[in-house]
């Protein structure tokens, strides 16, 4: 895969573009174009955020900064392949200290491996990669699941492309995959399904409009 392909679903992230992301994506769209209001996110978020956390793909840090964690003192990794996109949720975190990593979720990450997270998050990021479900999925669990704790769990949400939407929906759908800032016209239930199905012991998987919401352990919950 070319370098390009990834960074074009992440460079759309420019200052401008999150500084609006809050109210653009996550009040209006959400809500009347994908039809998955963010309080439904952000209560999947609280089900699934740990104390020891990697979130990837972060952009304003909307999910952390309005999530609740178990203690007051969570440790939080930060992955994004624009530094745009970690500065804005990392100064949203301050308050935790979280630690930033500059890295392309696509290719080998630049952590230690004694680092283990007991949660890990990927909220709107796989819509943004490149190629089909069945192999930027499965790339991306390459990648984190040697960093995650026995009992951990990876989690999501991702807008899906199939079977086509209509209306408003459509639109949006059909100018950000054209402009690259999405790459999810064939992303279906099924293509979740089953990835997740192939690397995770216990699965939990819904949709709410154009949204599935994801959850993988690798053991029985
Ligand atoms: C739509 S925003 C998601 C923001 C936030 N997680 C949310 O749920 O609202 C997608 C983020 O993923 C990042 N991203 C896109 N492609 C990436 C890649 N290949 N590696 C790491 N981060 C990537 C973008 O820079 C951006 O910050």
């Amino acid at each position: 895969m070319l370098q390009s392909d990834a960074i074009a679903g992440s460079a759309f992230y420019t200052r401008t573009a999150l500084f609006i992301y809050d109210y653009s994506v996550l009040w209006f769209s959400n809500r009347f174009v994908w039809q998955c209001p963010t309080p439904h996110l952000l209560t999947f978020y609280n089900q699934h955020l740990t104390d020891r956390h990697l979130d990837i793909g972060v952009g304003t840090g909307y999910f952390l900064g309005h999530g609740m964690f178990p203690s007051s003192k969570p440790q939080i990794t930060l992955i994004d392949l624009n530094r745009n996109s970690l500065s804005t949720a990392a100064k949203r975190i301050a308050r935790y200290s979280p630690a930033m990593c500059l890295a392309n979720i696509l290719e080998p990450l630049p952590l230690a491996l004694d680092q283990q997270f007991t949660s890990m998050g990927m909220g709107y990021l796989l819509h943004c990669l490149p190629r089909p479900m069945g192999e930027k999925f499965p790339q991306v669990l390459q990648h984190i699941l040697p960093f995650l704790a026995n009992d951990g769990v990876v989690f999501g949400a991702t807008i899906l492309g199939s079977p086509r939407p209509t209306g408003l929906a459509a639109t949006f759908m059909r100018t950000y995959n054209q402009k690259r800032i999405f790459s999810n016209i064939d992303d279906s239930y099924e293509g979740l399904e089953e990835v997740l199905r192939n690397h995770f012991y216990t699965v939990s998987l819904s949709q709410i409009g154009h949204v599935g919401l994801f959850a993988g352990w690798h053991k029985r919950v």
